[in-house]
């Protein structure tokens, strides 16, 4: 038994195993993948994967809603790539949680062109955790990437120098706390330690070549003998309030964020201790200001080519109904 993509509204089968395929390579966190789709005849949902939480890392699901909302956001765009517009309702049940937006490909007009090169990006989009070389990123990107966290809904904060210094303390201890934590290593390691065939989870050959320590990402230096570096760029996003749908909201502004800076052929990688250790993400809170709640840390720059990282079959992220194969 295996399960088969229909036509939804004006999609063709072909063009919604496409648009499908392309959501699959939305990053999430561990590589878990924690997405469904179903297919209705007028619209493609997208639920939630509750067996895909993170009980120790992410206890409240905050990283899952974040990774759907990058997943829906990747959805959008190859929608809008082929020509069609996604009519989106976030968030469409007071029943189910777990469905948390159902996108209908509406009537087809011309493809637009940014909508082309964010779709063009998604392929080429990977987690880059290895030092950046030294190339400091060109300041006019700063504008397309608050531009491109605004458009979904989000904020965007770009730390400075010193907020970078003050950063990197609140990354060295939340870290050192998570290290001390034997159910949170136990996690870690049940989804970094990739066994061969496996299409989950984060392969050794993924995290090679960065190191343990996760402040180093705050670094003004790379590794002994690789000479001075640029200043690192942090950014920060962030949303109002820090309910489920600010956190999808958050997600689809990662996405596009993402895709944004891989158009413009920048490297990104997550800072996550001070987002995900609860005590850091308050001082996190009160280094940025503002007010807003950060849901993700980056940092861009420029890397080498990396292989990707593998992903789950569709036919794993397909609900409906089975049909003989
Ligand atoms: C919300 C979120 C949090 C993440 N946190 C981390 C992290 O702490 N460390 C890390 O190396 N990668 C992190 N990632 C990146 C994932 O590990 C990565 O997306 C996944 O392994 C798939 O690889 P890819 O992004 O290269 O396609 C995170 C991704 C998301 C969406």
């Amino acid at each position: 038994m295996t399960l088969q993509v229909t036509r939804v509204g004006s999609l063709n089968s072909d063009q919604v195993n496409f648009v499908l395929r392309s959501a699959m390579l939305a990053p999430s966190t561990h590589n878990t993948q924690p997405w469904l789709f179903r297919c209705t005849g007028t619209g493609i949902e997208l639920h939630a994967d509750p067996r895909r939480i993170l009980p120790v890392t992410d206890p409240d699901r905050r990283e899952l809603v974040l990774s759907c909302g990058a997943a829906l956001f990747t959805l959008r765009t190859a929608i809008h790539a082929l020509g069609f517009h996604p009519a989106t309702s976030l968030m469409p049940s007071r029943v189910d949680p777990d469905l948390l937006a159902i996108v209908r490909p509406l009537a087809e007009r011309t493809p637009e062109p940014r909508a082309v090169g964010l779709a063009r990006a998604i392929p080429r989009r990977r987690t880059n955790r290895r030092p950046f070389l030294s190339t400091a990123v060109p300041r006019p990107i700063l504008p397309l990437l608050r531009h491109a966290t605004e458009l979904e809904h989000a904020w965007m904060s770009i730390l400075d120098a010193e907020q970078c210094r003050l950063l990197r303390d609140i990354t060295d201890r939340a870290h050192l706390g998570q290290l001390a934590d034997p159910a949170f290593l136990a996690e870690l390691h049940r989804w970094t330690e990739l066994r061969a065939g496996t299409r989950d989870g984060v392969p050794s050959y993924a995290t090679a070549g960065s190191p343990a320590d996760e402040s180093w990402l705050l670094d003004e230096f790379g590794a002994a003998g690789a000479g001075p570096r640029a200043d690192p760029l942090v950014v920060l996003i962030g949303s109002l309030t820090d309910g489920r749908l600010d956190r999808l909201q958050a997600g689809q502004a990662l996405q596009r964020v993402l895709l944004t800076a891989t158009a413009a052929g920048l490297d990104a990688s997550f800072i996550s201790p001070p987002i995900l250790v609860p005590s850091a993400r308050a001082e996190l809170r009160r280094l940025v200001g503002s007010g807003v709640w950060p849901q993700v840390l980056l940092r861009f720059g420029y890397g080498s080519p990396l292989p990707w990282t593998p992903r789950r079959p569709l036919e794993d992220v397909l609900l409906g109904k089975p049909v003989s194969a």
